[in-house]
């Protein structure tokens, strides 16, 4: 594990980079300002020490093995899940199933508990601005049951009419899925107010949490949401790896989801019986390296301080919200009261895929395109945006080389 520098007390960036190898180089012989957070973050030291540690001194297959290695490769996964279970207030270590992350979570969710508890004339209700990971499943699923999908609308500004959403929570209602962050516009939602509304009338509320565990403190319980949905690459930790939570009494009560080996408690072809929670969702031999990854950025995070992370982002956000929307010719596209570190705008006669690629040249890394999230694209009637999305180890002086590379933009296409 690498060792951090940073003086108690204080946010000292600088220190925080230093963790960061990949921070270090040029590209095209500009430093990188690297603004894709939300497509995926970079990681410490400690997370890539951790995988490359397991493949050299302790890789064996896990729940398996009598052997030393797989002893101790069992024991540290297993402790990870106690980490991922603190980290975001969860009650019971199983109510924690490693998978790949969010996608696989929501996946997890519609098959395993939507299949068995919905039909036709029920409905799930989501929001416009969810990514497609938290619409596509939720559309295979009322294929499946004949159930119906409903769709909060949002405002100008990129907001929840909540007005709206409490008046498309109906009887029939059974699932809500709703996003913590927006990965297109930012817009933090009012989540637990909107879960407590869904709560009242009965539905199963499932968060999809991929843009927030690295930006601000989670607590499922203060929550009380019955799923929430964590992407391990978007919090420090390697691709391939995340988690669910899930309320104990539903996951208990929930088929399983991919039927193989470490799900079951016994086989035979009368009759098989499942394994208990966790296991029942963890099918096949997991991303083991992944997982002690992500173990390594919950350790990495908890000793920054999600706290002082949200603080250092949001003069971040403040910072480049000013200098872009000052520009000439910007269109911010989300502008919601209660905003993560995430700008996306237009430039006006220029396309967004151009916009990136001269920044690109110009070292600064942003994404162009609908972030996978074309419902919102359409709403605010534009084919894409360029989205700079921040993170913890981010600078003012970043900020600055990005405003410096729109203005480089503008000029060429003057
Ligand atoms: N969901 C990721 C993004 O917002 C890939 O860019």
């Amino acid at each position: 594990m690498g060792t951090r520098m940073m003086p108690v007390g204080a946010y000292d960036v600088e220190a925080v980079r230093r963790d960061f190898p990949i921070l270090r180089q040029q590209v095209y012989g500009k430093p990188l300002a690297y603004l894709d957070n939300a497509a995926t973050t970079q990681k410490p030291q400690g997370v890539i020490d951790a995988v490359s540690e397991y493949y050299a001194r302790s890789n064996a297959n896990i729940h398996r093995g009598v052997h030393f290695l797989s002893e101790q490769a069992t024991a540290a996964y297993e402790a990870v899940r106690d980490k991922a279970r603190a980290f975001v207030g969860a009650a019971d270590r199983s109510e924690i199933i490693f998978l790949r992350g969010t996608t696989e979570a929501v996946n997890l969710v519609a098959q395993a508990y939507g299949r068995s508890n919905l039909g036709p004339g029920d409905e799930v209700l989501i929001t416009t601005m969810e990514h497609h990971s938290n619409i596509v499943p939720w559309q295979i699923l009322c294929e499946q049951t004949g159930a119906a999908l409903r769709v909060a609308p949002i405002n100008d500004d990129g907001e929840v009419i909540l007005e709206e959403y409490e008046r498309l929570l109906r009887e029939r209602t059974r699932i809500v899925g709703i996003t913590h962050i927006s990965n297109s516009l930012g817009t933090i939602n009012p989540v637990r107010e909107m879960i407590a509304m869904a709560r009242r009338h009965g539905a199963t509320v499932l968060v999809d949490g991929a843009q927030a565990t690295a930006h601000t403190r989670v607590d499922v319980g203060a929550l009380d949401c019955d799923f929430y949905t964590v992407s391990g690459h978007k919090m420090l930790a390697p691709t391939g790896v995340g988690f669910l939570y899930g309320r104990r009494q539903i996951l208990d009560a929930m088929p399983p989801y991919q039927g193989g080996g470490d799900m079951i408690a016994s086989v035979s072809f009368e009759k098989t019986t499942y394994n208990r929670l966790p296991q029942k969702f963890e099918a096949g031999t997991p991303h083991i390296a992944g997982v002690l990854g992500l173990g390594a950025a919950i350790d990495y995070l908890q000793e920054v301080g999600l706290e002082r992370v949200a603080a250092h982002e949001e003069d971040l956000l403040d910072y480049a919200t000013q200098k872009i929307a000052a520009i000439p010719g910007v269109r911010l596209v989300g502008t919601a009261q209660r905003k993560a570190a995430i700008v996306g705008f237009t430039l006006e006669q220029v396309h967004p895929h151009d916009v990136g690629t001269i920044l690109d040249r110009e070292g600064v890394a942003v994404r162009a395109g609908h972030h996978c999230a074309q419902p919102v694209m359409e709403r605010f009637g534009v084919a894409a945006t360029v989205r700079a999305s921040f993170a913890l180890y981010n600078t003012r002086e970043e900020v600055d080389a990005l405003e410096r590379a729109i203005l480089k933009v503008r000029e060429f296409f003057a």
